[in-house]
């Protein structure tokens, strides 16, 4: 008896730790794990360092919470700030930042970094580390300009056709480059406190992404980068972070680098003013078409695998409370994982806020706040999605749990494994 009990013990430990130990890697132009697609539809968690921490602003117990909740939904891609930038006293940004100041680093927000990718570990889940911001809400391109000496201050937007001329300025200044370089290095040499893993080493971490939503990229900027990256860390992908065909981005130019794993893009039909919440029986439906030709666009792009990882809309009418109706918002949910399923393509929503709750609807967030979907710079409630938003959870999970399936039977494995240990200690111990 005990033989038969053995095998299949050294079978679940086999089944677990293939699963587990796994790379994302790409085959044929396609993202895959375990030989097979790895199509997922995922989420964007940027606060999840921030919540891990055990200083100022870290909840611990919601994080894991918040973990178990994506996982039993299917939820398994989250898509995270590896970087964020001080001084703690600006306004519009992530507080407390990892590097207040030029390499100096927030212990307590590095651990919290630790300890949600030990723990997305536990339930395999994948990160995507995005380690800078062409936007000034994590501090980002502004903040190193300002730290390389190319400013003495940041013009927050307001106007961001003119904030994304000042954060273009980023590639020209070789100490504003070397700065965000120091960043790289300091961040992909960590090991992690809580499985003493270096993170290059770290399955969980599916790939680096240059920055959040890069503009107007300096196309050597980003092949140096990406390749410093890929040396770094030659069993993880590299992504660029962009937008796909807006403003003077060129999207097969952009990923063109043979250190660019794999390219993605972002989908925002309010903030390109083509959705109106407060008239959408005349702006949704334009809205979906034009949603489903930039799809199509870029999933024409065949020279790598392609990711949706930004896409939301506002609850109806543009009410930013909790509890306002999100039927426009279950629509376009639904049309977008199903053209994503249609054409074959990870996607991650924008965003899970979770248990977290704005202070006052439409609040600007200040220090203190629950971090949710929206960042500090953002309406507070305009695109989270709430452990509340049962109709939205339903049909985030009724995709997600087809693309999960084969992480669901690792999880089988592993629960068998963990029933096996129990009965083994209770057959010694008894
Ligand atoms: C583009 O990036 C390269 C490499 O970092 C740099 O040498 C060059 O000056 C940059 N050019 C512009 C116009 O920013
Ligand atoms: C990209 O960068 C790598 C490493 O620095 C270099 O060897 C290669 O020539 C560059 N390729 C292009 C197209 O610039
Ligand atoms: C992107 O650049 C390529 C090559 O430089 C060019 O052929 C293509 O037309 C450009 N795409 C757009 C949308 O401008
Ligand atoms: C609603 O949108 C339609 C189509 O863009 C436009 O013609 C109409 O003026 C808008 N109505 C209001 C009240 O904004
Ligand atoms: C953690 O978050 C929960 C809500 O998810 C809240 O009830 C609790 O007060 C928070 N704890 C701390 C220490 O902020
Ligand atoms: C948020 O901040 C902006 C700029 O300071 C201000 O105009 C706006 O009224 C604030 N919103 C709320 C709800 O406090």
């Amino acid at each position: 008896m005990m033989f038969y009990i053995t095998i299949f013990f050294v079978f679940c430990i086999r089944f677990t730790q293939q699963a587990t130990s796994s790379f994302i890697s790409v085959q044929n132009r396609r993202l895959t794990l375990n030989g097979q697609d790895y199509l997922y539809v995922g989420t964007n968690f940027w606060y999840g360092a921030n919540l891990g921490s055990t200083g100022p602003g870290g909840n611990r117990t919601r994080l894991l919470r918040e973990l178990d909740h994506l996982h039993s939904l299917g939820v398994d891609n989250l898509r995270i700030q590896a970087g964020s930038e001080g001084p703690n006293t600006e306004p519009w940004r992530i507080v407390p930042s990892m590097q207040p100041e030029p390499g100096r680093y927030d212990e307590d927000v590095l651990e919290g970094l630790d300890f949600l990718l030990y723990e997305m570990g536990q339930r395999n889940m994948r990160a995507v580390m995005c380690l800078n911001n062409f936007w000034h809400w994590s501090g980002g391109y502004a903040q190193y300009i300002v730290w390389a000496g190319g400013a003495s201050s940041i013009p927050y937007p307001g106007d961001y056709a003119a904030f994304e001329l000042f954060s273009a300025r980023f590639y020209e200044l070789p100490a504003a480059v070397q700065l965000f370089n120091n960043h790289i290095q300091f961040i992909m040499k960590r090991t992690n406190k809580y499985n003493n893993l270096p993170y290059v080493e770290d399955s969980t971490i599916m790939s680096w992404e240059l920055a959040n939503e890069p503009r107007r990229l300096n196309l050597s900027w980003v092949n140096a980068t990406a390749c410093s990256i890929k040396q770094l860390a030659p069993k993880q992908l590299v992504t660029t972070g962009v937008e796909g065909s807006i403003s003077s981005n060129n999207f097969s130019n952009d990923h063109a680098s043979p250190c660019i794993d794999y390219a993605t893009f972002h989908l925002w039909v309010q903030n390109w003013n083509i959705y109106d919440p407060k008239n959408a029986s005349d702006t949704f439906p334009p809205a979906l078409e034009f949603a489903r030709k930039y799809i199509e666009y870029h999933v024409a792009y065949k020279e790598k695998p392609v990711v949706l990882e930004e896409f939301g809309i506002s609850r109806d009418n543009d009410d930013h409370s909790a509890t306002a109706p999100i039927t426009i918002r279950d629509k376009y949910y639904q049309a977008i994982f199903q053209w994503a399923r249609d054409y074959r393509i990870p996607v991650n929503f924008w965003a899970y806020g979770g248990e977290g709750r704005p202070r006052l609807p439409r609040a600007n967030w200040t220090q203190g706040d629950d971090f949710i979907g929206d960042p500090p710079h953002e309406p507070q409630g305009w695109y989270s999605v709430y452990d509340t938003d049962e109709s939205t959870l339903e049909i985030i999970h009724s995709f997600a749990s087809v693309s999960s399936a084969s992480v669901t039977k690792t999880s089988l494995g592993f629960s068998i494994l963990l029933l096996y240990n129990f009965l083994h200690n209770l057959y010694y111990l008894g």
